[in-house]
C-alpha cells in the first residue's frame, strides 16, 4: 500500500487533500493521471451498463433532495454506527469494531450495524479506561439550506445514490416507455459522516458511486440477481482482475442492511487486512418503492401489458469508484527486473502498472529520440494526428532508458518512438508494454493502429 500511495502521489494520480494547510482527514483528489484513470473506470461502466443494454436508462440526480427520502429509505432511522467514548482518555471508537478485534462479530459492512450486544468486558483499547455504552451515530451528512439554520431547514447530503434513482422511477418509465425488466443507472458522489474512515481512498466521507437499479417483477428477482452477480464479476474480470484478486462473499443474515433480501459482495485481496469489500449485488425486494409510495403518496405500482399491477423488486449492483480505482491499481502493480534500458536508474528493479488498456491513462506516448527540431516536428505532428481520440504525453527529456521507464509505471501501454531513421522512411516504432515487442509503422499509419489495438 505504501508504494502505491506513493507511485499515487509522486506522478499525480491521487493527492492529500487541502495538503497545503496540513491535509485534511480521508479526503484525497485525484491528480492529472487520477482523473484519467476515474474517468476511464467510469467509462467502462457506463458502457457496460447504459450503452450495451437497451433497457438500461441514465440519470443524474441531485446530490441534496428531500430530507424525507431519508426517512422513507430508512437512513434516519437505521443508518448509523455504535459509538463507545473512552470515560479516561475521551477517545471514540465504533464498538463493532472493538468486538471484532476481540474476535466476538464478523467483519462489518459500510456501517450499518445496530448496536451490539455485550461489550462489559472491552476495555479501551488505547488506554485500558473503561468505556461508556454504545449509543448510534447516525452517518447521514447534515446540511441547512437556506438563510436560517434550524430542523426545519436541515437536509442531507444523500448517503447513497441510488435514493435518485428511486424517486425518478416513475418519470423514467413516463419519459422513455420503459418496460419491465428495465434498469436505471447513475454516476455520482454519495457521502458519509464515516466514524473510522481511512486505508487510503478505500472509505472516506466522500465518494463516488456507479450504481444500477433492475426493476423486476417480483417472480423473477432471483433470476435477475444471479444474471447481474454474473455481469458485475465478469466486468472486473474483462478489465484484467485476476482471479485469485477478487472473490464472491455472500452476507450473513446478521449483516444485512436494512433494505437487503439478499446481498453478495465481490472483495478484493486488499494489503489491509484481507480481502475487503470492493462492490455489491443487492435484491433489495420492494422495500425501496413501497416506502416511498407510503411516505410521499404517490403511486408507485406499476402495471403492465396484461394490466397486472405490482410494485417491482429490485436488483442492485453498486460499486465505488475509488474502491475500483485503488483495487484496478493494486491488481496492476507489478515491480520487474531493470528492462528499459534506464542505466542511470537508482534501483534495479522498475514498476510496471498492467492496467487494463481501457483504464491506463495514457495511451500512446510519444518520444522523439532527441530535440532535434526535424524530429520535434514529427513528433507533434504525430502527436496531433491522434490526440482528439487518445489521451498522449509527450516527453523529449532524459534518455529513452527513462522515459521508457516513466511511461512503464504509469501503465502507458504504447511507447511511440521517432528516430532519425523515422525522416527517411516516414516511420516510427512502437514499443508494448507488456511484450516489450517493437513494431515499425508507418507514420500515417499509427492512427489506424492504435484504433486497431485499442478496439480489442
Ligand atoms: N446503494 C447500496 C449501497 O450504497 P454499500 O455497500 O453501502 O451499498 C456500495 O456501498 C459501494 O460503495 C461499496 O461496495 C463501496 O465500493 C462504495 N463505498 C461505500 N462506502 C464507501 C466509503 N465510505 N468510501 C468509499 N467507497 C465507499
Amino acid at each position: 500500500m505504501e508504494k502505491i500511495e506513493s507511485l499515487a502521489k509522486r506522478r499525480g494520480f491521487v493527492f492529500q487533500s487541502s495538503e497545503i494547510y496540513g491535509g485534511f482527514a480521508s479526503s484525497y483528489d485525484y491528480g492529472p493521471l487520477g482523473v484519467e484513470l476515474i474517468n476511464n473506470v467510469k467509462k467502462a461502466w457506463w458502457e457496460a451498463m447504459v450503452q450495451e443494454n437497451n433497457n438500461i436508462y441514465g440519470l443524474d440526480a441531485a446530490i441534496i433532495m428531500h430530507p424525507r427520502v431519508w426517512e422513507a429509505s430508512g437512513h434516519v432511522e437505521n443508518f448509523s454506527d455504535p459509538l463507545v467514548d473512552c470515560k479516561d482518555c475521551k477517545k471514540r471508537f465504533r464498538a463493532d469494531h472493538l468486538l471484532e478485534a476481540q474476535g466476538s462479530i464478523k467483519p462489518d459492512l459500510e456501517g450499518k450495524h445496530e448496536p451490539p450486544v455485550d461489550l462489559k468486558d472491552i476495555k479501551c483499547p488505547n488506554c485500558g479506561g473503561e468505556l461508556t455504552e454504545p449509543r448510534n451515530f447516525n452517518l447521514l451528512m447534515k446540511t441547512f439550506i437556506g438563510a436560517v439554520e434550524n430542523e426545519a431547514s436541515q437536509a442531507y447530503l444523500r448517503g447513497e445514490t441510488c435514493q435518485g434513482i428511486y424517486v425518478n422511477y416513475k418519470n423514467v418509465v413516463d419519459s422513455s416507455r420503459a418496460k419491465i425488466p428495465f434498469g436505471i443507472a447513475q454516476i455520482g458522489k454519495a457521502f458519509r459522516n464515516e466514524i473510522t474512515p481511512g486505508n487510503y481512498i478505500f472509505r472516506t466521507r466522500e465518494f463516488e458511486q456507479m450504481e444500477m437499479q433492475f426493476f423486476v417483477h417480483p417472480s423473477e428477482a432471483d433470476k435477475w440477481f444471479e444474471h447481474w452477480r454474473e455481469k458485475r464479476m465478469a466486468w472486473y474480470k474483462g478489465l484484467g482482475m485476476k482471479d485469485d484478486f477478487i472473490r464472491w462473499r455472500q452476507h450473513a443474515g446478521d449483516e444485512l442492511a436494512h433494505y437487503a433480501k439478499d446481498a453478495w459482495d465481490i472483495e478484493f485481496d486488499s494489503p489491509f487486512g484481507g480481502f475487503q469489500e470492493l462492490a455489491g449485488v443487492h435484491n433489495r425486494g420492494n422495500w425501496d418503492l413501497s416506502r416511498h409510495g407510503e411516505y410521499s403518496g404517490a403511486d408507485l405500482t406499476y402495471r403492465d401489458e396484461n394490466n397486472e399491477k405490482y410494485i417491482p423488486h429490485i436488483v442492485e449492483t453498486s460499486d465505488g469508484v475509488g474502491r475500483a480505482a485503488l483495487a484496478f491499481l493494486l491488481n496492476a502493480y507489478e515491480e520487474v527486473e531493470t528492462r528499459s534500458g534506464d542505466d542511470k536508474a537508482k534501483h534495479s528493479t522498475e514498476i510496471v502498472l498492467r492496467l487494463h488498456k481501457k483504464l491506463a491513462p495514457v495511451k500512446a506516448a510519444i518520444l522523439p529520440l532527441s530535440k532535434k527540431s526535424e524530429l520535434q516536428k514529427i513528433a507533434t505532428e504525430l502527436q496531433d494526428s491522434i490526440k482528439s481520440k487518445y489521451f498522449t504525453q509527450y516527453d523529449e527529456t532524459g534518455s529513452i532508458g527513462k522515459r521508457y521507464r516513466r511511461q512503464d509505471e504509469i501503465g502507458t501501454p504504447y511507447c511511440i518512438t521517432v528516430d532519425f531513421d523515422s525522416l527517411e522512411d516516414k516511420a516510427v516504432t512502437i514499443r508494448d508494454r507488456d511484450t516489450m515487442e517493437q513494431d515499425r509503422i508507418k507514420i500515417n499509419e499509427v492512427p489506424k493502429w492504435l484504433d486497431e489495438k485499442y478496439s480489442k
